[in-house]
C-alpha cells in the first residue's frame, strides 16, 4: 500500500520525506488554511517540488467550466500534480473533461460504494472514500474500503482506492489489510506506525547489556 501524507505543512512534509517513507501527498482548502499567512501558490509549490510523488490540490469550483479551467490552472504548477474535485455531477464530467487533457484527478468526499462506482466509470485516478467521517456519523468507514476494493476488483477499474480521513493507526493496519492502494495519513499517525513500546523496552535492554560484555 502506497503511503501519502495528508498535510500541508513543510516541516512534516520535509520530515516525512527525510524519512524515505511516503509516496505522495494529499491537500485540501483546510489543510491549506492550517499554514495561514502563506500563499496558496507558493505552498503548492512548494509542496510539489519536496515530495517525490503525486500531490494533490483541490479545487473549490462548483461548475464544470470552473474546475476545468482550475485543474488546467493548478496542474501547471507542477508535473506531479493531480487534481482534486468534488463528488458531484460537474466534479465527474470535469474528470472526463481533464482526462482528455492528461490532468489526472482524484475524486473527493465520496461516502457510498455508489458513488465510487460512479467515479471509476467517469475514469478518475483515484476516489478518495473518507474513513473517519464515516465512522463519526457511526457508520464503517472502513467497510466502504472493502466494499469498493471488491467492486473495483470485479470490473477490472483502474481507478485507485484512496483511504482518506484516517485517524490511527488501526484504519492504516484495516486499509492495508483491506487492499486500498494508498492511504492517506496525518503525520502524528505516521510517527506512531514506527512506534511500539515493547521496541523501546527491548531496545534499553540490549544498550544496558551491552555495557556488562566483555570489549
Ligand atoms: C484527504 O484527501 C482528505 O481531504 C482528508 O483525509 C480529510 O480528512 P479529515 O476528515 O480528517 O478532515
Amino acid at each position: 500500500m502506497k503511503i501519502f501524507l495528508d498535510t500541508a505543512n513543510l516541516d512534516e512534509l520535509k520530515q516525512a520525506v527525510d524519512w524515505q517513507m511516503i509516496d505522495g501527498a494529499t491537500t485540501n482548502p483546510t489543510l491549506m488554511a492550517r499554514e495561514s499567512g502563506r500563499k496558496f501558490s507558493d505552498m503548492a509549490k512548494e509542496i510539489c517540488r519536496l515530495v517525490p510523488g503525486p500531490v494533490s490540490l483541490e479545487g473549490v469550483g462548483l461548475t464544470v467550466e470552473a474546475l476545468v479551467k482550475e485543474g488546467k490552472k493548478l496542474s501547471a504548477i507542477a508535473k506531479n500534480v493531480v487534481f482534486k474535485v468534488p463528488m458531484t455531477v460537474a466534479g465527474l464530467k470535469a474528470v472526463r473533461a481533464l482526462k482528455k487533457l492528461g490532468i489526472k484527478t482524484n475524486v473527493t468526499l465520496v461516502f457510498s460504494a455508489n458513488q465510487a462506482l460512479l467515479v471509476a466509470k467517469a475514469g478518475a485516478d483515484y476516489c478518495s472514500p473518507f474513513v473517519g467521517r464515516l465512522d463519526d456519523i457511526g457508520q464503517s468507514g472502513m467497510g466502504l474500503i472493502k466494499e469498493i476494493v471488491a467492486i473495483y476488483k470485479n470490473y477490472g477499474f483502474k481507478t485507485q482506492v484512496l483511504a482518506a480521513s484516517i485517524r490511527s493507526t488501526v484504519h492504516v493496519q484495516a486499509a492495508a489489510m483491506a487492499g486500498a492502494d494508498v492511504a492517506t495519513i496525518p503525520f502524528k499517525i505516521l510517527e506512531q506506525m514506527y512506534q511500539h513500546s515493547l521496541t523501546d523496552k527491548g531496545i534499553k535492554a540490549f544498550l544496558d547489556d551491552w555495557q556488562k560484555v566483555t570489549k
